[in-house]
């Protein structure tokens, strides 16, 4: 059936009111994120003729503060050299690439060709890597005429460049996939590249092919020690169920990325944060004061909030996909072992309204309701010690979504089972979702969750540990059922239901 793409009016059943999402068609990765002269550029995978993916583009959208988008103009379409797949953009500030000149640097993308007829023909190098740049800040973007940069001699799914500057080295260098592994390369103009190593053909999951690579150092925790931390998107392969991003933390040297870390470990344990990569900036000095909004050495990361597995057939119209809300990253030592930390961006509390505070304390086998008719577009927190809860979000419908702490597995649940619409795909709904929670502290912690028209983002531990979800109520939840699993009394302190202004 065509679908029936009337105008979005941004009030559309299941339309997100905390979270980016187009106006109209299909969306998946974030791309090209890049802080520019006070705006926050957001592009992404388009299909802009349909809410299945299909060729694609690059969609656009900038921001001030990460919470409110402008939506700006496709900035890239497919041309001779193939669709337009992901990649990332970069500020060229010394016009290395001559693609500007040294008053007006160049803004350049960096993205994968997706050749499909010759991939259709059975050829194995239909992804090469090109670029585009820009000389009105990303307002307009031009084919680079050269294009492509970077050939493929025979590698199957060598896609996804993320290039950032090597102020050690005085080099630009490019994380990118090439199926099972990783490639760094480098580059003193962005035009030619020249391989620097291979990583992780034989490490982390390696239930699919590896996507989406961002590679970027982080200082630990308050200390002075600083790693280097590589995400990479697997598809399928997730620990829910097809798609999920696993990180790495390790070292590099300016040619080669090291880790000794033995676990998988992960981004987001739910199944909706796909493809996630993170800001593009410079060194603190380049811009100096002339800018707002400058987030420093922060670390600003999007992912995508839906999965392979069945995200084309999510029941949302005229448009289908949304973006995670931005997360600031951080990385923290936990018994000896590097953890990636996501938690939103502290912009996102503009958003509250009518903030109402509470606290419960639950005798062994209690549970106790509190209506709460704004839940559907809210952020709720608590903080506890108890390692044996059970929270629900509810509708009149019996309608539920469960999140369940469960200590002596040491895991932490999202039932979506019984949710609301699921049987638009088979593997919407199919599992409960897991997360181990091993090195949770013994608290009190804080729970948080996002709660949007079709998606719950849990935080624990302030981000410590995360599960993203898409859901697709009936009708709006509209009560939360706090109930106690344990052995003793529990309390559930600074309950915080903060109704969220929409964005739009
Ligand atoms: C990840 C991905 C990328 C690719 C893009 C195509 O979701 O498969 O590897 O560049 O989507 O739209």
């Amino acid at each position: 059936m065509t679908p029936d793409f009337k105008s979005a009016t941004y009030t559309e059943t299941y339309r997100p009111q905390l979270h980016f999402s187009p106006p109209q068609f299909w969306m998946n990765d974030p791309n090209g994120l890049i802080y520019h002269k006070g705006k926050y550029h957001l592009f992404y995978q388009y299909y802009p003729e349909d809410i299945k993916w299909g060729p694609m583009h690059w969609g656009h959208a900038v921001s001030t503060d990460l919470v409110h988008w402008q939506h700006k103009p496709t900035a890239l379409f497919p041309d001779e050299h193939g669709y337009i797949f992901s990649g990332s953009v970069v500020l060229d500030f010394g016009n290395t690439s001559g693609l500007g000149s040294a008053e007006n640097p160049p803004m350049v993308a960096i993205f994968t060709y997706h050749d499909a007829e010759a991939k259709e023909d059975g050829a194995k190098n239909y992804e090469t890597q090109g670029l585009a740049y820009s000389l009105d800040d990303g307002e307009t973007w031009e084919m680079y005429v050269n294009n492509p940069v970077l050939p493929n001699d025979g590698m199957e799914d060598f896609r996804d460049p993320k290039v950032f500057w090597d102020a050690s080295n005085n080099a630009w260098v490019m994380s990118i996939v090439a199926g099972d592994h990783l490639q760094l390369w480098n580059s003193s103009d962005l035009k030619s590249w020249k391989k620097l190593s291979n990583f992780g053909k034989r490490r982390g999951a390696h239930g699919g092919v590896w996507e989406c690579p961002d590679l970027f150092k982080m200082k630990v925790g308050d200390t002075d020690e600083e790693k280097w931390v590589l995400l990479i998107s697997i598809n399928p392969g997730g620990p829910n169920g097809g798609s999920a991003t696993q990180y790495f933390v390790g070292d590099f040297d300016g040619q080669q990325f090291t880790s000794e870390q033995q676990e998988t470990q992960w981004v987001d344990w739910g199944t909706d944060n796909y493809a996630g990569v993170t800001y593009f900036t410079l060194p603190k000095d380049y811009y100096g004061d002339t800018y707002e909004n400058d987030p420093g050495q922060d670390r600003i990361f999007i992912g995508w909030m839906n999965n392979w597995d069945y995200g084309q057939e999510t029941p949302t119209t005229p448009w289908r996909g949304a973006m995670t809300v931005p997360r600031k990253l951080s990385l923290q030592k936990v018994a000896g072992r590097y953890m990636l930390y996501n938690y939103p961006v502290p912009q996102l509390e503009q958003l509250k309204t009518e903030v109402q505070e509470t606290e419960l304390e639950l005798a062994i086998g209690d549970k106790k309701e509190i209506k709460f008719d704004g839940l559907e577009q809210s952020e709720v927190r608590f903080t506890t010690e108890s390692k044996d809860f059970v929270v629900k979000l509810k509708n009149t419908k019996n309608e539920e979504v469960v999140l369940t702490m469960n200590s002596e597995q040491k895991l932490f649940l999202l039932d979506r089972v019984v949710s609301g619409k699921t049987d638009f795909n088979e593997k919407f709904a199919n599992q409960i979702q897991q997360m181990p929670v091993a090195e949770l502290p013994e608290g009190p912690y804080e729970v948080r969750m996002l709660n949007d028209r079709s998606s719950i983002e849990v935080f624990i531990n302030k981000g410590q540990y995360t599960m993203t979800a898409q859901l697709f109520p009936t009708e709006p939840y509209d009560a939360l059922e706090f109930e106690n699993v344990s052995e003793t009394s529990i309390r559930f302190d600074n309950i915080v239901l903060a109704q969220m202004k929409t964005i739009w």
